[in-house]
Formats: structure tokens, C-alpha cells, sequence
């Protein structure tokens, strides 16, 4: 084939040229991963304008544009590494990227399941073993999103239609004073308004309070509104705290409302036993949010939601149309665009099937374990130091801290000095309207040998207190 009359076409000399040169690119990146600063320097004005630019008309040469690619990858947090201690981290797993480059590569169509049935069906197998893992009966069905927001979405519009769907005006839905902000989003994408976002107060040590959400159902039914959706956070994302599911499951069953948990940060630690046992009561639910970006450190931009009954899926999103009548596949298979609201998408679950089938479950449940490990420990530690006030022991990986006795001001100048290292990025948020910093420890790399630094800098840090 001539290169010059169809260049798109790429020949497949030039294939392994380019593909060696992206691949010598990421390993390099993977293996200075642990040396490089968990944060990144300025950047500057003048090389964001230059990314800014439009696509030239004439081909360039590969090498500069992966050099472009490298920098712009670099001035950005260290999300993978070792010292990435903010927020919930993700990602770094090259068998991950892999399957994303054959999965884009072979570019097979995954909507449905009549043109690619092989394809869906290794998808298939990820979602049974994630329905499998929280016990759910055979009618459940899982699907692979882009992430836990789309995941909460997907459930909170199942649950609207399930419960209110010709009364969506009158709809509410409860959530906890900790929920993340992507279920009122949802909440509110799917046609519930803000003021019918019922927030469920917290007992002290930060959980959804049973006897709240009971009051509040309560007074919403006698008012007229329909409770279409409860749902309780196994992990906050400001404290990792899960909230009693058990107690939370009998007032949605007493009440016949759909159960959601968003368990996007804590699901997968049901992987473990501390985290089965922790997670207690998760089985229950009507749907489960969970981010393989998250708790499986899985590449951004992979979430997944397991929901009971896949017929709830089928009566809020199935829609046939005349020019989709010759995609009807193997019944055995689902067609994800009667489950979900997109129908063309990537062959997702490849980034997924191939880590869990190359390394195994039990790698990731080791992962898992090492992380409570840490986080006991960073505990424990942080809880000797009389300059720090602690919260109580995690229930997963986050630890929430602060200078004790001190103002907001002071906190943020604390966290200013722990990140100034560069060695560890870690974050902070309000509680109760007070400052706190928050240790998230869920990085595929973070090992004991960052964990004791990272502390060490803690404790340096308060010690430099002005
Ligand atoms: C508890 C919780 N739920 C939902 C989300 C939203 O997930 P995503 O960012 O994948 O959309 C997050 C994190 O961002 C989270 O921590």
C-alpha cells in the first residue's frame, strides 16, 4: 500500500515503529514512577497556550508529538505513585493499558451483544464475578461506566422508575450528610430536585443515622412526596467511613424503597476478609456503585454498577429501534444499550479481563490487605503524637488528622508544609465545618518504606507549626 495516497492507513512496519517508541515511552514512565515528585511544578502559561493549538494540516513526525504527550503527562499530581496520598488515587497497571490498546485496537462493537457475542461475553465474565462478589442472585447485572458518577446515575433513574415513574415531580431520595456529591448530581440529572434531596444527619462518629432516615421517609409519605431511592456510603470519600448497611438495608425493606450504596472507594475491599466483614450488610442492596478506578487501580475512567435486578435496568433504558432489528444477539448475553443509557461504546471490560485474568484475584486481595495494613499502622502512629488530634480508627484507608487545637488557617499552612516535600501529596476537606487532612492510602505503589516517610513529614510538619 502506498503511505502517501492513504495515510491513514497506517502500514505495519510503521505500526511496531510507533507502538515500540508509545511503549518505551509509558515504561518509562511506569519505572520513574516511585523517583518523581508526587506533585508537579508550575506550568507555565506559554506551554498550555502551545497544547492549545489546532491540528496542523500536514503530518508531523511521531517522536516530537509523544515528547508533547510526556511533558503534558508530567506537569499533572503523580496520581499512581507512591506518594499520592490525596483524594482516592488510581490507576498505573500496564496490563490495564494494554487491554485498553487492543480493546480500542480492535475496535469491536460492544452495545450490543449480536455483533460481537465473544467479545461481550468476557465482559460478561468480569460483571458475574463482581455480582458473585456481593452474593447477588442470578437475575443481577453489572455494567462497566466511566465512572462511580455515571454508576450513581444509572441507579438513582432505575430507582426513579422503579418507584416513581410517572410521579418523578414528587420523587425523593435520601443520601447521607457525607454522600459524595455525585449522588445529588444524579439525584438532580435524573429530574429530582434539589429540594426533594433529602440529606440524613449523622451519628458522632459520621455514619448515616437509621433514625433520621425512618423520620424522614416517615414525613415525606405522610406529605405525599414517593421515596424512590435511599442511599448509604460504604467508604466516604472525606473519611472512608462506611455506614451501618445492615441497619440502613431493614429501614429500606421496611419502607419498600430501592437500597442503592455507593461504594465506589470501599467496594472492592470486600475482596478481603477484614473488608467482607466491614462491608456486612452491602449484599442487600438493590445496586452497588463501584470504581474499579478506585478500590481495583484500574486506569481512570473505569466505574461499574451491579445492580440486583436487571429488569430494573430493562423498564428505565430499553429502547428498540427498527434500524438495530439485525443486532439481536445470543439471548444468554446482555445487550448493554437496553441496560444503560449509551449504546455505541469502547469494548470496555478488556482493561479489567485482562489484569484480573494476568495477575489473578488474589494479587488485588494482597494489594487490598497491604493498604489496611498501612493505614492500621499510619493510624497507630499518628495517634501517638500528642501534636495531632486523629479521628477515630479508619474503617478502610483514610485518615483524617489535623494540628490539634488550631484554626483553619493553620491546618491549611500544615498541609501547605507536608506537600511542600513533594515527596507526598496529601489533601484536605471540612468536617462539621473544621479543617481536617485527609491520608488516603490506595495506590497500587505506595509500600511501608512512603508510608513511614510520609509520616515522618508529618510530623516534621508539626513540629515547624509558626
Ligand atoms: C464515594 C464516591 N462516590 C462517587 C464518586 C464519583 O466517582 P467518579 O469520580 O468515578 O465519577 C467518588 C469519587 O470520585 C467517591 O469517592
Amino acid at each position: 500500500m502506498d503511505d502517501d495516497t492513504f495515510p491513514l492507513e497506517t502500514t505495519g512496519e510503521a505500526m511496531r515503529g510507533y507502538a515500540e517508541r508509545a511503549v518505551e515511552l509509558l515504561v518509562r514512565h511506569l519505572d520513574d514512577m516511585s523517583e518523581r515528585p508526587a506533585s508537579h511544578d508550575p506550568v507555565s502559561q506559554d506551554f498550555i497556550a502551545a497544547l492549545l493549538a489546532p491540528p496542523p494540516e500536514r503530518a508531523r513526525e511521531l517522536e516530537p508529538l509523544l515528547n508533547r504527550v510526556r511533558r503534558a503527562a508530567e506537569a499533572a499530581y503523580e496520581s499512581a505513585g507512591p506518594g499520592y496520598l490525596a483524594y482516592i488515587p488510581g490507576g498505573g497497571m500496564f496490563s490495564a493499558a494494554l487491554g485498553d490498546f487492543l480493546a480500542v485496537g480492535l475496535n469491536r462493537y460492544t452495545g450490543r451483544a449480536g455483533p460481537a457475542p465473544a467479545c461481550v461475553a468476557l465482559e460478561e465474565s468480569v460483571l458475574r464475578w463482581m455480582c458473585d462478589l456481593f452474593d447477588m442472585p442470578d437475575s443481577a447485572q453489572g455494567l462497566l461506566t466511566t465512572g462511580g458518577s455515571l454508576a450513581n446515575l444509572i441507579a438513582v433513574v432505575a430507582a426513579r422508575t422503579r418507584h416513581a415513574e410517572d410521579r418523578a415531580d414528587r420523587a425523593t431520595i435520601y443520601v447521607g450528610e457525607h454522600a459524595h456529591g455525585s449522588m445529588r448530581k444524579a439525584a438532580r440529572t435524573a429530574g429530582i430536585a434539589a429540594t426533594r434531596v433529602r440529606r440524613v444527619s449523622s451519628s458522632p462518629d459520621l455514619r448515616m443515622d437509621p433514625h433520621d432516615l425512618r423520620r424522614q421517609l416517615d414525613e415525606d409519605r405522610r406529605a405525599g412526596f414517593v421515596p424512590a431511592c435511599i442511599s448509604a456510603a460504604a467508604g466516604t470519600t472525606n473519611t472512608g467511613t462506611i455506614d451501618p448497611l445492615e441497619e440502613i438495608a431493614e429501614v429500606a425493606a421496611e419502607a419498600g424503597v430501592w437500597f442503592h450504596i455507593d461504594a465506589a472507594y470501599g467496594g472492592f475491599f470486600r475482596l478481603t476478609s477484614r473488608g467482607r466483614a466491614r462491608l456486612a450488610g452491602i449484599e442487600r442492596a438493590d445496586s452497588i456503585t463501584l470504581d474499579p478506578h478506585k478500590s481495583l487501580f484500574m486506569p481512570f475512567g473505569t466505574g461499574a454498577l451491579v445492580v440486583r435486578s436487571n429488569i430494573d435496568l430493562r423498564r428505565a433504558f430499553a429502547e428498540d429501534a427498527d434500524y438495530l432489528q439485525d443486532l439481536r444477539g445470543d439471548s444468554s448475553l446482555p445487550d448493554f444499550d437496553a441496560l444503560c443509557p449509551e449504546l455505541t461504546r469502547e469494548w470496555r471490560g478488556l482493561r479489567l479481563w485482562l489484569p484480573l485474568h494476568l495477575h489473578g484475584v488474589t494479587a488485588f486481595r494482597a494489594q487490598l490487605d497491604e493498604k489496611l495494613d498501612l493505614a492500621e499502622t499510619a493510624h497507630a502512629a499518628l495517634s501517638r503524637d500528642p501534636r495531632i488530634e486523629v479521628m477515630g480508627p479508619p474503617d478502610l484507608t483514610v485518615i483524617s488528622f489535623r494540628l490539634a487545637g488550631a484554626g483553619a488557617s493553620a491546618q491549611r499552612d500544615f498541609l501547605a508544609r507536608i506537600n511542600a516535600s513533594r515527596r507526598v501529596l496529601l489533601s484536605s476537606t471540612r468536617l462539621g465545618g473544621d479543617t481536617w487532612l485527609r491520608l488516603a492510602i490506595l495506590s497500587l505503589r505506595t509500600h511501608a518504606d512512603r508510608v513511614t516517610e510520609a509520616l515522618s513529614i508529618i510530623r516534621d510538619a508539626a513540629g515547624a507549626q509558626g
